[in-house]
C-alpha cells in the first residue's frame, strides 16, 4: 500500500507525529506550508480568527500528487476547534483525488471531536482511522496511539 502523510505544522508538533507515523508504516511525507506569517502575538491571534471563520489561504506549491496513493492521511493542529486554514486549503484543492483517508491532530485538548467530524465533511469522506495527541501525551502514549492508527489503517487496507 502506498501512503501519503500531508500535515500542517506552527510549532513542530505535528510534524514530529507525522515523521514517526512515516517511519512505521513507510509513508511519503509532504509538509503543507502556508505562505501566511503565523509567528509572534499577531500571527498567533490571526491563526485562531482565521481558523474559526473556515478562512484559506496561500500554500507553497504542493511536491507530492495525493491522487498517485492508494492512502491520504491528514495531520493538522487545532486551533480554535478548527482545522488550520492550510489543510482546508489542500483539502479543497485535491479531495477529488483521495483514495482511502485517515486523519490525525495534535491539540491541546479541547473540542476535538467535532474538529475531526469536520474535517471528513470537507473531504466528503469518512475517514477510516482518526488519532488525537495531545501535547501532554508522553513518549510511551504517543507510541501506544500510533501503533493503533496504523493497525486501523492497515486493517482497512485489506
Ligand atoms: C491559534 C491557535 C489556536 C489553538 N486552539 C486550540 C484549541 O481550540 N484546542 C486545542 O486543543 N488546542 C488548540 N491549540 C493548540 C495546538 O493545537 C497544539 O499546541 C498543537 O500541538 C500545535 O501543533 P503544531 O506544533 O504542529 O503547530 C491552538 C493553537 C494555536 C496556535
Amino acid at each position: 500500500m502506498k501512503s501519503l502523510i500531508a500535515y500542517y505544522t506552527r510549532t513542530g508538533n505535528t510534524r514530529q507525529i507525522a515523521q514517526l507515523i512515516a517511519k512505521k508504516l513507510n509513508s511519503d511525507l509532504d509538509e503543507i506550508v502556508d505562505t501566511k506569517k503565523r509567528s509572534g502575538i499577531f500571527g498567533f491571534l490571526k491563526a485562531g480568527y482565521e481558523a474559526t471563520m473556515k478562512k484559506t489561504t496561500q500554500i507553497k506549491e504542493i511536491n507530492k500528487k495525493p491522487g498517485e496513493y492508494d492512502f491520504i492521511i491528514l495531520g493538522t493542529p487545532n486551533w480554535n476547534k478548527r482545522m488550520t486554514p492550510a489543510l482546508r486549503t489542500y483539502i479543497l484543492k485535491f479531495k477529488d483525488v483521495f483514495n482511502q483517508m485517515a486523519i490525525f491532530c495534535s491539540a491541546g485538548g479541547r473540542g476535538v471531536q467535532n474538529f475531526l467530524e469536520s474535517v471528513e465533511q470537507l473531504c466528503d469522506k469518512k475517514a477510516v482511522a482518526v488519532m488525537v495527541i495531545l501535547d501532554e501525551d508522553d513518549k510511551e502514549l504517543v507510541e501506544t496511539k500510533i501503533d493503533k492508527f496504523i493497525q486501523e489503517i492497515n486493517e482497512s487496507s485489506h
